[in-house]
């Protein structure tokens, strides 16, 4: 689910975020999931409860961190978005947050179910991610050029999360690009010790959503278990959605 700031008392959607632009996404979560034993923390929907009520989404941080230390790391990119803040917040959605999803939906429309559906004990995870412009989807290239940029900033980000974490994306469609304007000529990349500059031609990507991705830790591997929801592979309608099938067909 994509929306705005909870009514939690304990998340005050001005602090920290009005100064610097930012994304925040919520979504539902059982207490289960939250504050399961520790086998639950390898799922990829698990989160490690941390001071405060604060909780760490384990798969975005451990992309968000392949921009950390440069100096220290043999694969490095900056182009995973970066996690600034996350909260475990509790209660129904307040008005103003149905009354954003209700113009999202209208603008862009959302597969997800409108969240007026929970209870008052129902628990979120509130997620505060940096800004990464415009989805693939929306965006015009000024020339094929920028195309071209975005394709291989997108590769090269994908190898080093693949070199380090045997990261795979497996719902990379152009919902889950997001490109901005830059100033900036180069982007650099770290892969295997080698260190890579390519032009931006004004452009930087940014890759989102990890709900379906697996990837693999010195402790564990994350992933969510695509078979629980076979409704995934008989969608129709964007070409995604045959990707999807070719891809279980592949890993039969
Ligand atoms: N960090 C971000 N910066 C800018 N836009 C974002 C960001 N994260 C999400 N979005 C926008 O919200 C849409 C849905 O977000 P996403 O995380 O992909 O959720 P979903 O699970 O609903 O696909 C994206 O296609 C994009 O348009
Ligand atoms: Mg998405």
């Amino acid at each position: 689910m994509h929306g705005g700031p909870s009514k939690d008392p304990g998340f005050d959607p001005t602090t920290g975020i009005a100064d610097k632009p930012a994304d925040i996404t919520a979504g539902p979560i059982s207490e289960d999931s939250l504050f399961g034993d520790s086998d639950r923390l390898s799922d990829f929907s698990g989160f490690t409860v941390s001071q405060e009520n604060r909780v760490l989404p384990e798969s975005s941080k451990e992309l968000s961190n392949l921009q950390k230390s440069k100096e220290e790391q043999n694969n490095w990119t900056e182009n995973f978005v970066h996690v600034l803040n996350c909260w475990c917040v509790k209660g129904s959605y307040h008005q103003d947050m149905l009354h954003m999803w209700d113009i999202f939906h209208e603008e862009k429309g959302s597969e997800n179910d409108r969240p007026d559906i929970f209870p008052d004990t129902q628990l979120h995870i509130v997620l505060e991610f940096s800004h990464g412009g415009r989805d693939l989807e929306g965006f015009v290239f000024n020339n094929a050029g920028q195309a071209h940029a975005i394709f291989l900033q997108i590769a090269y980000t994908l190898a080093v999360a693949e070199q380090q974490l045997e990261f795979e994306h497996r719902d990379l469609h152009w919902g889950n690009v997001l490109i901005a304007t830059t100033t900036k000529n180069y982007v650099e990349f770290k892969l295997n010790e080698g260190t890579y500059c390519l032009d931006t031609k004004g452009v930087v990507a940014t890759v989102i959503d990890f709900t379906l991705s697996r990837l693999k830790t010195p402790h564990c591997v994350m992933y969510n278990n695509l078979a629980e929801d076979p409704s995934l592979f008989t969608a129709e309608g964007d070409y995604q959605f045959e990707i999807y099938r070719q891809m279980k067909k592949v890993n039969r």
